[in-house]
């Protein structure tokens, strides 16, 4: 079973768009597809794969862990594609605990007995639980726009990856562990794997064995998508300037999909647009992926169920890998000569953008809370 998360650091990139749409498209072309939302909290799948609106979904087994998996995968009315729907109930996946986490892992990857591929649409961000199931696979797909600030997040979300690879790799007590651990302290400049793996090799070279071909294996795809023009294509070339520099990581590239304006109408008739124009440009550019990953190797990766039972079980590694915030990895960006001067303007600017928004919303709280004490509400 191939197994395809589709992940990216900033939302509304079109994450849930392409994992429906490559669904459908390797369904029409024989393979036994399931489709799983794990955009817990917002989950909206349904609507683009034009299934009714779901009465069970993950959020229903997560209610509990030792009901029947079957009973949340749905059929669709297209052959060959079975969904299974998110849940908005429930808090984001980031919230899962550990014994949840695991027991859904073990679902998904049971579904190989009559599955060729899962694909897995994924919350935005980097929080530990989005990057687990990221590494299901050696061969996720990070789904980028060709804006800077997206860009940007995609890399955070590979960078986030590969250390968390690390600290799976890296069980606790061991020297490469503690190592990670006292570098980590030093700031986020110091991260750079390139560094750090001859003196992990040094210290420990059982470890350094063993992250090195993880990391042989893992071979994220980009995807660029809501692309209007053909030289916008070139921004996956930064992230894989930057992964190749920074992290010693392989990007692929999988392809570009244009923006289309049949897709404002393809939403709101709640058809995936491969069925309800094949031959839109959008379309188009799903079709093409669709047969790359045919084409690719069927590479599985190859955590063991171990490890994978280790990494969730951590329950003392927070939730979320904060590797300082988003500022420092500019940084790695910058030097590459992957951001210019006029690309950093534009993320301060959005940036600005963003908090100017937040303090307007601060506000907006503020006003409604004075008023509601003025009412001689007791809060
Ligand atoms: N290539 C495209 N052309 C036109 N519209 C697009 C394209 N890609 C995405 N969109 C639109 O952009 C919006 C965001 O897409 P989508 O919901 O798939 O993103 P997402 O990454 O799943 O978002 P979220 O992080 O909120 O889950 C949707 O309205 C979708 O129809
Ligand atoms: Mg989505």
């Amino acid at each position: 079973m191939r197994v395809i998360p589709v992940a990216s650091g900033k939302g509304g990139v079109g994450k849930s768009l392409i994992s429906a749409n490559l669904a459908v498209a390797l369904a029409q072309s024989g393979q036994r597809v399931v489709l799983a939302d794990l955009d817990l909290g917002a989950s909206n799948l349904h609507l683009v794969i034009g299934h009714h609106s779901p009465k069970s979904g993950i959020g229903t087994f997560l209610g509990n862990i030792n009901s029947d998996f079957n009973e949340v995968i749905a059929e669709t009315d297209i052959p060959g594609l079975r969904f299974i729907a998110g849940d908005t109930e429930i808090p984001g996946t980031a919230n899962l605990r550990p014994t949840q986490r695991n027991a859904l892992v073990k679902q998904l990857l049971a579904l190989k007995s009559n599955t060729d591929v899962l694909i897995i649409d994924l919350g935005a961000g980097t929080h530990q639980s989005i990057l687990d199931f990221f590494l299901l696979s050696g061969q996720g797909i990070v789904v980028t726009s060709p804006a800077v600030t997206s860009v940007l997040n995609a890399y955070v979300f590979l960078k986030n990856t590969v250390f968390r690879l690390m600290y799976t790799i890296f069980g606790k007590g061991t020297a490469a562990n503690a190592y990670l651990e006292s570098i980590r302290k030093e700031g986020a400049q110091k991260l750079y794997i390139p560094r750090m793996l001859p003196e992990i090799k040094k210290i420990d070279p059982v470890s350094h064995q063993k992250f090195v071909e993880h990391m042989d294996r893992l071979h994220p795809r980009i995807i660029t998508n809501i692309v209007d023009d053909p030289k916008e294509a070139d921004v996956a070339m930064k992230i894989r300037r930057s992964c190749a520099e920074y992290l010693s990581l392989k990007v692929e590239y999988l392809g570009v999909i244009y923006r289309d304006s049949l897709q404002n109408t393809s939403l709101a008739s709640r058809i995936p647009i491969t069925i309800y124009k094949p031959q839109a440009i959008l379309s188009q550019g799903i079709y093409r992926i669709a047969d790359k990953i045919l084409q690719s190797n069927d590479e599985q990766f190859v955590l063991t169920d171990k490890e994978i039972e280790s990494s969730f079980q951590e329950t003392g590694i927070e939730a979320e890998i904060d590797f300082e915030s988003k500022m420092n990895y500019v940084e790695d960006l910058l030097h590459s000569g992957a951001l210019s001067q006029g690309d950093l303007i534009e993320t301060i600017k959005s940036q600005q953008f963003e908090i100017s928004k937040l303090k307007k919303e601060n506000n907006f709280i503020k006003l409604k809370l004075s008023k509601a004490l003025a009412q001689g509400f007791n809060l």
